[in-house]
């Protein structure tokens, strides 16, 4: 009796709910067509990616999730930040102390940023090993080019706001690096620092470009980088002297609808990448070190390690002759579409470009590994080295630098004795 009853008023609110739905749908078509939304979205969705993609072409979407879960918990954290010199360190202290969750969500962005970085820099290599740059998607790659300036900038605004020690004199490095430029370097340091130093000032710009500039930048940049993606598809590995695929013939080779097929390959990149970063907020949380003192320079100042291999570089040549290589360096490769002639796209069949990539790869390592070494004390292989600017390492006495921690202690561990 009492199932029969269940089953009559499941089927009346079965009846109610599509009878209402389809009058909602009725309704929204009268105005604005929603069928031909609907099957464009559809379209979009089944279009074929082409055989070769793997998970790899996952980190694109990757960075754009960190850049959704940045957005989201940057918003709760400003929900307590105060942007001035006075506050801004206890605030951040009090969301990662009394705040409840607060620490998890100062993790993540924290953490966010970096992982970000990480795989906004996989992602341009990708497109640089499998010739996604070339015709017909130079714009694609322009266009991807500045949301990396973009996502640096977020990094570098970002890394100021705690108001830590060694975000204070990771900041007056950054902007003394900037402002050693040729000719405009004095208006670029000014500009950035709102005066001759690091101070509350550098802060309110840091934060307004932060929280305004550069999210409304990232989302207009994006928005065009997805659209353009969208348009074109991925590229195939033929060469670029012959005309684009198409569905069909996308769909003829074996290419797998973009969804499910690619969307669950990306969703499961994705869940693995966030697990590694709650593993990491958990077993090693990034400290809050002690608040910015403009009197007291620690040892070692260092960037970022995205960063890195830029500074690092810097050290091994006169500063001017630094800057410019790296300058150019950096416009060759925001050219690179146009400077790359090849009309090959498949790594095997443009052996120069593929050489000159992993070199390009493995002296950025290098450096960031010879940057984050610099001014440090280490024990390897049961012999205590000092590594000096350059990373060069110079054996020292175990006595020695028990003796003289100030200068040969690194900063990190120096700083991390609250
Ligand atoms: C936050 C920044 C970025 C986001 C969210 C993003 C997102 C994406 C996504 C989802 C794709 C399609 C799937 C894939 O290939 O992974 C893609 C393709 C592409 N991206 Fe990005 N991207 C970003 C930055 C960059 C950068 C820094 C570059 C290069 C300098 C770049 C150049 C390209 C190109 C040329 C393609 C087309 C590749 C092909 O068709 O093979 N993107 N991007």
């Amino acid at each position: 009796m009492l199932t029969k009853y269940v089953r009559g008023v499941n089927h009346w609110l079965k009846d109610r709910l599509n009878h209402s739905v389809s009058g909602v749908n009725r309704w929204l078509e009268d105005r604005i067509e929603l069928s031909t939304l609907i099957t464009f979205i559809q379209t979009q969705l089944t279009k074929p990616v082409p055989k070769h993609v793997n998970w790899l072409f996952s980190f694109g979407t990757i960075t754009l999730l960190f850049f959704a879960s940045q957005f989201l918990t940057g918003l709760l954290l400003m929900t307590y930040y105060k942007s001035s010199a006075e506050s801004a360190y206890d605030s951040v202290k009090f969301v990662m102390e009394q705040v409840r969750f607060g620490w998890l969500i100062r993790q993540s962005h924290a953490y966010g940023a970096n992982f970000m970085i990480a795989f906004l820099y996989l992602h341009a290599v990708r497109v640089f090993f499998y010739g996604g740059y070339k015709k017909p998607r130079e714009i694609t790659w322009l266009i991807g080019f500045l949301l990396l300036g973009v996502t640096l900038g977020f990094g570098f605004t970002g890394y100021l706001l705690p108001w830590d020690q060694l975000s204070y004199w990771a900041t007056t490095v950054g902007t003394e690096v900037a402002g050693s430029a040729p000719v405009i370097g004095k208006y670029i340091l000014l500009t950035l620092r709102g005066g001759e130093n690091v101070t509350g000032m550098t802060l309110t710009r840091f934060f307004a470009v932060h929280v305004i500039v550069l999210p409304w930048l990232f989302v207009f940049l994006v928005s065009l980088h997805l659209v353009l993606i969208r348009y074109k598809g991925i590229s195939t590995l033929d060469s670029t002297k012959g005309p684009e695929k198409s569905v069909e013939d996308l769909k003829q080779e074996g290419g797998k609808s973009f969804f499910p097929n690619h969307v669950m390959k990306e969703l499961l990149v994705a869940l693995l990448v966030f697990t590694g970063m709650l593993i990491f907020i958990v077993y090693a949380p990034l400290p809050l070190h002690e608040k910015a003192d403009p009197f007291n320079t620690p040892v070692g100042v260092k960037p970022e390690w995205y960063f890195l291999p830029m500074y690092q570089v810097l050290k091994y040549f006169p500063k001017l002759v630094g800057i410019i290589g790296t300058g150019l360096v950096i416009l060759g490769l925001f050219l690179l579409p146009f400077l790359d002639r090849s009309p090959e796209r498949h790594p095997a069949r443009r052996p120069v470009a593929t050489t000159l990539g992993i070199l390009f790869v493995c002296v950025a390592v290098i450096l960031t590994i010879l940057g984050a070494l610099a001014e440090t004390d280490r024990t390897m292989f049961g012999t205590r080295y000092h590594f000096d600017t350059k990373g060069v390492p110079h054996g020292i006495a175990e006595s020695d630098s028990a003796a003289a921690p100030p200068t040969s202690t690194p900063p990190e561990k120096d700083m991390k004795k609250e």
